[in-house]
């Protein structure tokens, strides 16, 4: 059985971490990274900290208009698989380099599966919401996160090979928490940066939406960000950098600590030491919830929509008012924790012993 996994941006480097390790006694993988993402601290550091496999294609695609870079991405996959006539090809989440590998390998007959799949913010104007429902709907294997992800494939149709995992982002933040706690060296990241536990908050930026509106639209969050009475952190994504700057620099913003984005293990220990997340990210959302640290998401909807239970996630819509008043006034209720809508730790496990017929 040989797996053909094909990653490309931060976030399916963590998930493919533990699922790597899941499938490693089981079957052959083989890593192809498509090169979306390629700064040192956007794709090295998390193949050098989590353990994973190092590629075995790096297509080197880099950045682009979605068409040139999912079609770039098209052409380079369909020949790797060509060359090495994978069992089943792997895919995460929701980029450009998830429904390529998907497309490719669903035009040569080659199965697909998808991890996180199911999953729905009914906004088609995001390019995540269109890469995910395609992927799904050309995918064999489908691995839900969670119980809602299943009910979002019923309605479209889909409930052959569907399973609900629970999900791989839990199996990380279990995993991968405590080996950042238990290195004297990570733990130093809070000195680094200069901040103290729990008298900071964190925030990231890189949606489309909240980047297309320009530095205005930066300096509305920024405002926001701006009043709070504690320093917010921004571990920038590069997409975000240069109107996050420019903001700061017209506004004179001195709330505001932008800092390079950092590796895993240091973003678990700002995170669970934060006193409140505020993100437009997918993955952050959760992991906040599941470090039990309050979070307001700055979106006008989420896919995760579990977090939502008891406050412990709120949208907050991208103006200056509404991220403040929800960021100042929203008290999350401890008695809302009691479900394990995210399963319990082991989907990577799941998944691999599914996929590798164990
Ligand atoms: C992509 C995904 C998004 C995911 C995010 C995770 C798509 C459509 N979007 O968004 O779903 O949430 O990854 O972080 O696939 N850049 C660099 N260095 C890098 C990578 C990017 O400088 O290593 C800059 C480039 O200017 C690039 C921009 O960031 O044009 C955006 O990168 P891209 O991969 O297109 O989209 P993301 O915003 O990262
Ligand atoms: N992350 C990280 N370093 C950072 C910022 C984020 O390791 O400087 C991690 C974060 O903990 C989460 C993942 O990257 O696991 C989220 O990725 P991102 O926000 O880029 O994408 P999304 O989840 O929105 O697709």
């Amino acid at each position: 059985m040989k797996i053909l996994t094909v990653v490309g941006a931060r976030p399916q480097f963590i998930k493919a971490s533990v699922v790597s390790a899941a499938l490693r006694p089981l079957c052959e993988e083989l890593i192809v990274h498509t090169g979306q993402h390629y700064d040192q601290n956007m794709s090295d550091i998390f193949f050098e900290e989590l353990g994973i496999p190092r590629p075995a294609y790096q297509l080197g695609v880099g950045s682009g208009s979605h068409g040139r870079q999912t079609g770039e991405m098209l052409i380079r996959v369909e020949e790797v698989i060509q060359r090495e006539k994978p069992d089943i090809l792997l895919v995460y989440g929701d980029t450009n380099s998830t429904l390529a590998g998907a497309l490719a390998a669903s035009k040569l007959h080659i199965p697909v599966a998808h991890v996180e799949a199911g999953l729905r913010s009914y906004n088609m104007r995001m390019p995540e919401e269109q890469n995910r429902v395609l992927t799904d709907h050309i995918s064999t294997w489908l691995f839900c996160p969670t119980a809602t992800a299943r009910e979002n494939l019923k309605k479209e149709g889909i409930e052959k090979g569907v399973s609900v995992t629970g999900d791989v982002m839990l199996d990380s933040v279990l995993h991968f928490l405590e080996v950042a706690r238990a290195n004297p060296k990570k733990r130093k990241i809070y000195e680094e940066v200069g901040v103290e536990p729990k008298r900071y908050r964190l925030a990231t930026l890189h949606r489309a939406e909240t980047t297309d509106g320009g530095v205005e639209a930066v300096t509305r969050i920024f405002r926001a960000f701006e009043q709070l009475p504690d320093p917010v952190l921004i571990p920038i994504h590069p997409r975000t950098r240069a109107l996050a700057e420019e903001s700061i620099r017209e506004n004179g913003f001195s709330n505001i600590r932008l800092i390079a984005p950092v590796g895993y293990l240091e973003m678990l220990l700002l995170t669970s030491g934060a006193c409140q997340v505020l993100t437009d990210s997918g993955g952050l959302q959760k992991e906040a919830y599941f470090m039990e640290v309050p979070c307001i998401t700055l979106r006008s909807e989420t896919e995760w929509v579990e977090t939502l239970h008891g406050n412990w996630n709120v949208l907050a819509d991208l103006t200056t008012e509404d991220i403040l008043q929800k960021a100042l006034h929203t008290t999350p209720d401890p008695a809302a924790r009691s479900s394990k809508p995210f399963g319990d730790g082991h989907a990577s496990e799941q998944i691999a012993h599914i996929l590798c017929g164990a």
